[in-house]
Formats: structure tokens, C-alpha cells, sequence
């Protein structure tokens, strides 16, 4: 009941647009700035059209990063002057890794950026929408914060809301000190940190409480995630794990992205042992040459990605394995290069992306001389792997071709009728199935394989019996 007369309604919500580039941590905290954003009247919505504030949370990871937010900056100029003469007012934000790395410059240049905020401070981002919000509309309003603040946003962030879902991510760790010599995140994520285990277990029961059942632990290098346990001293990432993995309703668990050298024999055997632990893993090698692996900063060769590999293999034999390869790495000679091709060939994926390197001002590799390697050879160099790469995940994807699986079912289709589901392998998979099964895991029959999605059908439910995983 409220007291206000009858005749006061109450104030619309306003409108707050994101749109994310990069990373899983990025659609994580996209989803974070809105809950934090939610108490204070604001409503997501789809679309920039009529937004109140637009957040492009950004990324640094490749070249052009800048380019891309001042391009996007310059499209909604138009959205900003529909509202402006109809005497409203669309705040910008720019948050993510080019704020981090950016901010000063950005806020500088553009002339209609309100907030710059960078990853660690978005617990901060109501007092700073407050704040443009308390200043005559017209002028942007550039306010940075780009701190690194002594309290931890997980701590000061609401509960998530945003984040729900059949699928849910769960951001375990943040910020990474492996100093790769061709890498931001170091810069722009700051150093890393863990989040206790109690934290990670409050949210995760929380996220299943409201339905969701598969999680995805993230950290730009989960597996290096070393929390305190609730009892003080530290847990391993094996063990927390296995904790999760006994949360009831819990059906998958997965985490993304994964560093070689902290396969430990605790998360080998949590492999072996967690059937909902789903048998798919994103494991970046970069190269296959030890001598660039080396001037990468990896401090692993290529051995040794094989031999966890195998070791992972032992121990979950239907693991799929993915990864990532950079290209064209200053002094990368041919044999360098057909160095990756060899470990490719050796390993074989089921997924992987492939870039051509790209210096980013401040890290150390920007800085080695590049000059031995025509750009022609490096772009004929990244579409020869990608051919190979390509040739690995139709195999892949083929070797599915009348299988009986699990599919988790949580987006609608393209076509009415239809929906999209992930298979354990992360293969998206499509289908007829009512829109009642949404959230659900079906059991499927593979009738097609492309290069990247299968097509299955849905089998009767068998009533009593759950799918697996
Ligand atoms: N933490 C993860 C990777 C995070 S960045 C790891 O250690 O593997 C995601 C991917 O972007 C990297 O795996 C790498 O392949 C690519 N990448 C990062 N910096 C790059 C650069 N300067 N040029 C080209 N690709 C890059
Ligand atoms: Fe970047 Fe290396 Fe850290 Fe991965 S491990 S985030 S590539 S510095
Ligand atoms: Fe990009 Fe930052 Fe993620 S640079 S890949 S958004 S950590």
C-alpha cells in the first residue's frame, strides 16, 4: 500500500541499453552493471532507440579496439540527438578494457562520452550515473573512473539477476598475472584475485535455486582460481569443483578459460570423477613452437600441452578439446609455424580460433622487432591453419552424425517451432521442440552435422529417466 495520492504514478523505469564486446567476463559484467543499475529504477532493454544510457563495454584484446567504440560512438550521436530534441537525454557509457586502457584519451576525444568506468569499479557505476543525472542535459558530462579500488566489486556488487538462466555464468576469479608478452588483460583486468570459496557457493546455489542448471565458472584464468575456503585456509580449483558439482539440481558444469600450466592432478581427477563436469574443454596452447612459446611468456613448450592433454584424455576419454593460436607472433619463422600445425595435427580439436597477432601499445611483445615476416605471409599462414582447424571441427562435428545425446535446450530458434540447445561438446544444436522445454535437457538423435551446428531430433521423453548431462 503507499501513501502518495492516487493521482502520482509512479516514475517510469528508465531505459538503459548494453552492448558487449569480447569476452565471457564481459557478457558477465554486462549483465552485473544492470543489477546494479536495477534498484535504482533502471530497466534493460534491447535496443539503443530511446535509451536513457547506453554501456558499450568494450574490449582491448585486438587491434582497432578504439576505432571500434569511436565508430559506435559516432552512430549514436543520431539516437543521442532524437532524445536531445525531444527534450530528453541519453547518457554514454563506456566501461570494459579499452575504458581501462583508454579511459583519459577516450573521454578526451569523444565528445559525447558521460562515464568512463573501468572493470573493477562498476559497483561504482550508480553514483556515476547519478551524478551526470544531477548536471544540466546538453553537455557530456566525461567522468572517468578508472581505479583500481582497495574493496573488491564482488563485494559491493548486488546479488545477480541479471545473470539467470537454464545456462548461467559465474565469474570465479578475475585479473591475471601470467604477463603473456602479447597480452592486455594484465593491464586492463589488473592483478588477480580470486573470490572466496563461500562467495562462489552462496552465488552458485543461488543461480540453481532460480533455475539455472548448467553453470559456467569464469576467470580469465579460472583454474589458477586459489580462494580461501570457508574455513580459512586456501582450496584448490579441484576441490571447489567437486563442491559445486553437489549442488542439487545442478545437471553441467563447465569453466572457461583455462591456463596449461594449472592443470593440476586435483582438476585432472575432478575429470575423471565429476560426471556433470561435461566433457569439454577450452584450453589455449597459442603456438607450437617452443622457441615462440618461450618469447610469449608461456613458460610451457609444446610437450608439455600434450602431455596434460593426454593425461586429460586418460582420465574423461570423450573429452573435446578447443583452443586458441596466435599467428604471425614476432620472429615466427616457418618452421614455427609448422611447428602448430604439427601440434594441431597431433591434438585435434573440436573448436578453435585462430588470430593473426596484433601488437597492443604496452605490452612487451609491441615492442620486439617484427620486420622478418611479410603481413602476405602471416595472413596465408593464419588461413592454412584455419583450413586445418576447420577440416578438425567437421570431422568433429560428422563423427556426431546419429548419436544419441543430451542437449540443453535454452534459446529459441530461428525458425518458429524450432529451438537451440548445446550439446555436452558445446556443439549448438538445432531442433523441433514445443516451447515448453525450454530450460530443459532433452534427449536428441544427431541427423545432420555442419561445419559448426548439428540439427537433431527429439526423442520421446522417457518418463522417469532424466538424460545424464
Ligand atoms: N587467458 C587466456 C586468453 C585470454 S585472451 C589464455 O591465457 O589463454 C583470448 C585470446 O585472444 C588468447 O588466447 C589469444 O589467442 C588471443 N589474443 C590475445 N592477445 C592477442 C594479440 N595481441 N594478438 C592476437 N591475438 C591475441
Ligand atoms: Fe593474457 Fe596470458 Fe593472462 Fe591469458 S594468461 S589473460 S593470454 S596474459
Ligand atoms: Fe577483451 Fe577484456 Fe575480455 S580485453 S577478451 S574484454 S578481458
Amino acid at each position: 500500500m503507499s501513501d502518495l495520492p492516487a493521482s502520482t504514478p509512479p516514475a517510469p523505469p528508465k531505459k538503459v541499453f548494453v552492448k558487449t564486446y569480447g569476452c565471457q567476463m564481459n557478457v558477465y559484467d554486462s549483465g552485473r552493471m544492470v543489477d546494479t543499475l536495477a534498484p535504482k529504477g533502471w530497466q534493460s532493454v534491447e535496443t539503443p532507440e530511446g535509451a536513457d544510457l547506453v554501456i558499450l563495454n568494450t574490449c582491448h584484446i585486438r587491434e582497432k579496439a578504439a576505432e571500434k567504440v569511436f565508430a559506435e560512438l559516432g552512430r549514436l550521436r543520431g539516437f543521442q540527438a532524437e532524445r536531445a530534441a525531444s527534450g530528453g537525454r541519453m547518457m554514454i557509457a563506456v566501461a570494459g578494457c579499452v575504458a581501462q586502457a583508454e579511459g583519459a584519451e577516450l573521454a578526451r576525444r569523444a565528445g559525447n562520452v558521460d562515464i568512463v568506468v573501468g572493470p573493477q569499479a562498476y559497483h561504482r557505476l550508480p553514483e556515476l550515473v547519478a551524478r551526470v543525472e544531477a548536471l544540466p542535459a546538453g553537455r557530456a558530462a566525461r567522468l572517468v573512473d578508472t581505479d583500481f579500488p582497495v574493496e573488491s566489486k564482488f563485494d559491493a556488487l548486488p546479488e545477480e539477476a541479471s545473470t539467470r538462466g537454464a545456462s548461467a555464468f559465474l565469474a570465479i576469479q578475475e585479473g591475471c598475472d601470467k604477463f603473456c608478452t602479447f597480452c592486455v588483460v594484465p593491464y586492463t583486468r589488473g592483478a588477480e584475485f580470486s573470490r572466496p570459496a563461500a562467495d562462489v557457493l552462496a552465488e552458485a546455489h543461488r543461480l540453481v535455486a532460480g533455475g539455472s542448471i548448467e553453470l559456467t565458472l569464469l576467470g580469465q584464468n579460472v583454474n589458477a582460481w586459489h580462494g580461501d575456503g570457508p574455513e580459512g585456509g586456501p582450496w584448490s580449483f579441484g576441490r571447489l569443483l567437486r563442491t559445486v558439482a553437489e549442488i542439487p539440481g545442478l545437471a553441467r558444469l563447465r569453466y572457461t578459460t583455462s591456463h596449461p600450466l594449472e592443470v593440476d592432478d586435483e582438476l585432472i581427477a575432478a575429470h575423471r570423477d565429476l560426471d556433470l563436469l561435461m566433457p569439454f574443454l577450452h584450453l589455449p596452447v597459442q603456438s607450437g613452437s617452443d622457441r615462440i612459446l618461450a618469447a610469449m611468456n608461456r613458460r610451457h613448450t609444446a610437450e608439455h600441452y600434450r602431455r596434460i592433454v593426454g593425461r586429460l584424455r586418460e582420465a574423461r576419454p570423450d573429452l573435446a578439446l578447443s583452443s586458441d593460436f596466435i599467428v604471425g607472433f614476432p620472429g615466427e619463422t616457418e618452421a614455427d609455424f609448422e611447428a602448430t600445425l604439427d601440434l594441431v595435427r597431433a591434438v585435434g580439436f573440436a573448436q578453435a580460433y585462430a588470430f593473426k597477432y596484433s601488437p597492443r601499445p604496452g605490452t612487451p611483445a609491441a615492442e620486439m622487432k617484427d620486420d622478418a615476416v611479410p603481413e602476405a605471409v602471416k595472413t596465408e599462414r593464419l588461413a592454412r591453419l584455419q583450413a586445418l582447424l576447420g577440416e578438425q571441427m567437421a570431422a568433429f562435428n560428422a563423427g556426431m552424425l546419429g548419436r544419441r545425446m543430451p542437449v540443453l535446450l535454452d534459446r529459441p530458434g530461428k525458425r518458429p517451432g524450432q529451438r537451440l540447445g548445446r550439446s555436452p561438446f558445446m556443439q549448438p544444436v538445432h531442433l523441433e521442440a514445443p516451447a515448453a522445454l525450454h530450460g530443459r535437457i532433452v534427449d536428441v538423435v544427431i541427423e545432420s552435422a555442419g561445419p559448426i551446428a548439428l540439427g537433431g531430433r527429439l526423442l520421446p521423453l522417457d518418463e522417469g529417466a532424466r538424460p545424464a548431462a
